[in-house]
């Protein structure tokens, strides 16, 4: 059973999610000014009432009153519980869950380690002695892979037939778990990897936890890998990381490549830096591993359309792991060539003056978004900056963040004031110029100031800097009050909390209901004004705060038990008042 998942977590996970992805592949949603509409899921109805804000992250119905996160929605769309939608949102961004909330280890993934670690000895030695090996051996031969390098990444070799590994290994339902072995409807199980060359995969540890096989003829497919076992998830490992650091404890980049023989082949020309994802985009979570290792990440693309479509795949991976020092870069091959076929042609040292020249992420970034954008024209460098802002929102505030809201300000000729902005989704209409006009039954809610602060912050949280020190708001004799001061605690706190994962905080507090409708309340502050408004109203808020202290200075003097330091600020606040 899972257990408790931490708030930090949640935090993270909402704002790293797109509510509008998730919604957007289970609803037809469609762009309406800053948010997109859709019909209701939650009650039947013919015209779209059912909102979703990509700025605060969170869907509103403005018919049924239905409203929540990304979590939320999938807790009530695909019916899902708490823990689940967590799962499933961190599985998406492929991050993993925090320890204390995975899962134990499965008891029966023990003897697959073992296992996995007999079939890569077996494939090992069948390389060298099988009779059938010589094909096996010359092809490695005729791809320049030495004996070293084949002992190092532990190549291997799996003759034709169908039954070879399971005479040797034995335990058919635990090969079959494994990966490596097949079960027919007929009930009968056969070898999965035959007639091939094999590349076993190892984990972080260096535990074999599943394999790439090479086809040796021309038969389909190419390669096939392990399927997901309870030990092999493609989505987290990456092919030739542990034989990297092994090389090199602690290597000054790491260069991701897309083919196993890309690996072995750079390292064969002495460029033990190379890791593959297997056959599939590059995770966040295989990024963030990576960059637990090296400060540089840089990506290798075929330089053709594909090439770009992945590469941009996984620069979007990458943007939530962008702390600190990290850096990434792309580097496009020339058509045709990938860095096995470059390397052998070239060597090592031209390989790695490619590499020292890849394109910086935010570089490949701006270009890719400014693509048919035309930054001599006011309408295309203002299309470039709403393109790009949300991108740059996925990234972590921090040095790179800056980065990027730099370059674009550059890029697009703005100040880096109207791109800060737009990044933290001011630009956009607010909800008093969108929302529908309040449904008859609705009732609005009485405006007090109090409602009017917390309205403000929920829906432009960057207002909290601006909020002075909360702790002397919970004084104040009004209702709501110690609410608008943990609010605004949480916020300066956590700056970078959007709307909707600052409402999944409240989920279960009792002001939680009261939270939702001030989020999505259309208090009529027109667009742009919110900061004025929310100094305003702080500004009462702390006149209130001095007017109710001087009430109770004047009950202490009436009834004779003033101090001295009570006097002095009496009259200090009487002073000011004037
Ligand atoms: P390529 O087809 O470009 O192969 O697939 P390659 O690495 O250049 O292979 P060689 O040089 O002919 O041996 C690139 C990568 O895509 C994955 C593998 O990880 C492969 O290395 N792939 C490809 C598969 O998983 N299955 C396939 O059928 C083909
Ligand atoms: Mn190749």
């Amino acid at each position: 059973m899972a257990g408790r998942i931490p708030e930090h977590f949640i935090d993270d996970l909402l704002t790293r999610t797109d509510i509008v992805e998730v919604i957007g592949s289970r609803l037809t949603i469609k762009k309406a000014g800053a948010n997109y509409q859709a019909l209701c899921p939650f009650h039947s109805e013919k015209t779209p009432s059912f909102t979703v804000s990509p700025s605060k992250q969170f869907y509103h119905c403005f018919g049924c009153g239905a409203h929540g996160t990304a979590i939320r929605f999938l807790m009530e769309y695909d019916r899902m519980g708490f823990p689940e939608a967590v799962e499933t949102l961190a599985r998406q961004l492929g991050v993993e869950l925090p320890k204390e909330a995975q899962s134990r280890p499965d008891p029966e993934a023990a003897p697959l380690y073992g296992l996995l670690d007999k079939a890569a000895a077996t494939y090992q030695h069948w390389l060298r002695q099988h009779a059938d090996r010589h094909q096996a051996v010359a092809y490695l031969r005729h791809r320049g892979v030495s004996g070293e390098i084949a002992a190092r990444y532990g190549i291997g070799f799996a003759p034709a037939g169908w039954d070879n590994l399971l005479r040797e290994a034995g335990h058919p339902e635990e090969l079959v778990r494994a990966g490596l072995a097949i079960r027919k409807d007929s009930g009968s199980i056969y070898d999965r990897f035959r007639n091939r060359i094999m590349f076993p995969i190892r984990d972080r540890r260096g535990r074999v936890v599943g394999f790439g096989g090479r086809v040796l003829d021309e038969g389909e497919p190419k390669y096939l890998n392990s399927p997901e076992t309870p030990v092999f998830h493609k989505g987290r490992e990456l092919y030739g990381l542990h034989e990297s650091l092994q090389a090199q404890r602690h290597p000054g980049r790491i260069l991701v490549v897309e083919g196993y023989m890309d690996v072995v082949a750079l390292a064969q020309r002495g460029l033990p830096h190379a890791v593959a994802t297997l056959g599939t985009a590059t995770t966040t979570d295989q990024v963030e591993r990576l960059f637990r290792t090296t400060h540089n990440v840089v990506f290798c693309f075929d330089g053709d359309n594909a090439g770009r479509q992945a590469a941009w795949r996984a620069l979007e991976n990458t943007l939530p792991a962008l702390r600190g020092e990290r850096q990434a870069c792309f580097l496009f091959l020339p058509e045709g060539e990938d860095p096995d076929s470059l390397v052998r042609q070239q060597g090592a040292d031209a390989f790695r003056a490619l590499e020292a020249e890849a394109t910086p992420l935010s570089e490949f970034l701006l270009n890719e978004l400014g693509r048919d954008a035309d930054v001599d024209t006011v309408d295309g460098r203002a299309r470039l900056v709403e393109r790009t802002a949300p991108t740059i929102r996925r990234v972590p505030h921090g040095v790179f963040r800056d980065l990027l809201i730099d370059e674009l300000a550059r890029h697009a000729g703005v100040d880096r004031a109207h791109v800060e902005r737009a990044v933290v989704g001011q630009t956009q209409p607010t909800q008093a110029a969108t929302a529908p006009a309040l449904r008859p039954g609705q009732r609005p809610q009485r405006r007090t100031a109090v409602r009017l602060a917390v309205a403000l912050l929920l829906q432009h949280p960057e207002l909290a800097a601006e909020g002075g020190e909360p702790e002397r708001l919970r004084e104040l004799n009004q209702p709501g009050a110690d609410l608008l001061a943990q609010l605004l605690e949480l916020l300066q706190e956590q700056p970078h909390l959007n709307p909707g994962a600052v409402l999944e905080r409240f989920r279960d507090h009792r002001h939680g209901p009261a939270l939702w409708k001030l989020a999505t309340w259309d208090h009529l502050v027109p667009e742009g004004g919110a900061e004025a408004e929310f100094r305003g109203v702080m500004n009462r808020l702390n006149t209130l705060l001095v007017e109710q202290r001087l009430q109770y200075l004047h009950q202490q003097w009436q009834h004779g038990r003033m101090t001295e330091d009570e006097q002095a600020e009496w009259l200090d606040l009487l002073r000011r008042r004037r």
